[in-house]
């Protein structure tokens, strides 16, 4: 496991990705630095997952103005802007990419008037230290994640929560990665996740190299896995989550919840705050990205697996209902219903720079 999802090559300087869409065949790394490259590696998912798309924006963000010619302040925020509500384009439903190119733009509103060369050493650091709180964040949601599990429990997983969906650990996978750590020996179940088959060439790729015991399944056998008693928790990632816990993910999470309730399976959530979006007081604010139809007929088959023209609708999400999740897990603690008051007391824990304890 000696890659990184998302880095930074300081010398070009460019954003360093793995190619997720060559995974599990190849592991290329790309070497981003013009806004077209890495708009497009953002839309075409080459680097994917909410966390890792907001670093990868911070760090692009950082690169562009490093090569920005602007030697006065209203110049260079201008096209700091635009290139900004460039990026901010490339997906609409993981916050994570809204709210760190907001912290890269606040960085240069902090220093109105300065120098940009001055601004683009403090956006470096901005870009960096977004990076190094991933790793923290995901790794205390993984403490947390752990304390609701047991070893050798059955878990069940949606899509790639996992480290290539972040910069290490992962958010649902990141309990995982603990327990392995501590020998929990978990069986885990990976969806192979249609269209874009992201739990089988990613979360089962990823899993399977760092030695954990995963089994590969399709999307529609985890109701026959719940049913066999296989599963004791479920744990999944999130690219959104409204004030009242609703929550968007990969699409078909909602039918593993569903799932999930029927059969008495607790159904956690795994969210950075940076994935809470107070301003959506339900999951109904939360825009939904539709996919090309191309992605459900053909891609990933040597040939068409559709009629030709064939009405696709190709949601990339789906927002579970909120009275579905027994429990949100942050980097500050479980949050469990009502979750707007939870998250009230999570964010003061945050104001007041705190980890605490599970609510
Ligand atoms: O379309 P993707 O592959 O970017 O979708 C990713 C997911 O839905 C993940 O579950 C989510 O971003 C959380 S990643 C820690």
């Amino acid at each position: 496991m000696d890659y990184e999802t998302v880095a930074l090559d300081e010398k070009r300087p460019a954003v360093v990705i793995l190619d997720q869409t060559q995974l599990p065949g190849r592991a290329e790394l790309l070497y981003l630095t013009q806004a077209r490259e890495i708009w497009e590696a953002i839309y075409l998912l080459k680097v994917r997952g909410a966390p890792a798309i907001g670093v990868a924006a911070a760090l692009g963000m950082y690169v562009l103005a490093a090569q920005s010619k602007a030697e006065e302040y209203a110049l260079f925020l201008k096209e700091f802007q635009e290139q900004k509500a460039y990026l901010d384009s490339a997906r609409p439903t993981a916050v994570n990419l809204s709210w760190a190119l907001k912290r890269m733009e606040q960085v240069v509103l902090d220093h109105a008037g300065q120098s940009p060369a001055k601004i683009r050493e403090f956006l470096k650091q901005e870009a960096l230290a977004i990076r190094e709180e991933d790793i923290r964040v995901c790794r205390a949601i993984g403490e947390y994640g752990l304390s609701l599990v047991k070893p050798g429990d059955g878990i069940l997983t949606h899509c790639n929560a996992g480290r290539l969906a972040a910069v290490r650990y992962g958010t649902a996978t990141a309990p995982i990665y603990l327990g392995q750590e501590r020998g929990y020996h978990f069986r885990v179940f990976a969806d192979e996740t249609r269209p874009l088959l992201q739990g089988a060439r990613l979360t089962a790729y990823e899993l399977h190299q760092a030695g954990v015991d995963v089994t590969l399944i399709c999307d529609n056998m985890s109701g026959t896995v719940m049913k066999n008693g296989w599963v004791n928790a479920v744990f999944v990632g999130c690219d959104r989550v409204a004030q009242n816990g609703d929550v968007a993910n990969k699409i078909g999470t909602m039918v593993v919840a569903t799932l999930a309730k029927h059969y008495h399976v607790p159904f956690y959530v795994c969210a950075p705050t940076a994935t809470i979006d107070m301003s959506a007081p339900s999951g109904e604010q939360i825009c939904i990205e539709q996919r090309p139809a191309r992605e459900v007929t053909q891609m990933w088959y040597r040939e068409p697996m559709a009629p030709e023209g064939v009405k696709v609708f190709n949601p990339a999400f789906d927002v579970t209902d909120h009275s579905l999740i027994t429990g949100i897990v942050t980097e500050y603690g479980v949050a469990r219903p009502p979750y707007d008051q939870a998250f009230q007391k999570i964010f003061e824990k945050k104001a007041a720079g705190r980890t605490g304890n599970a609510l």
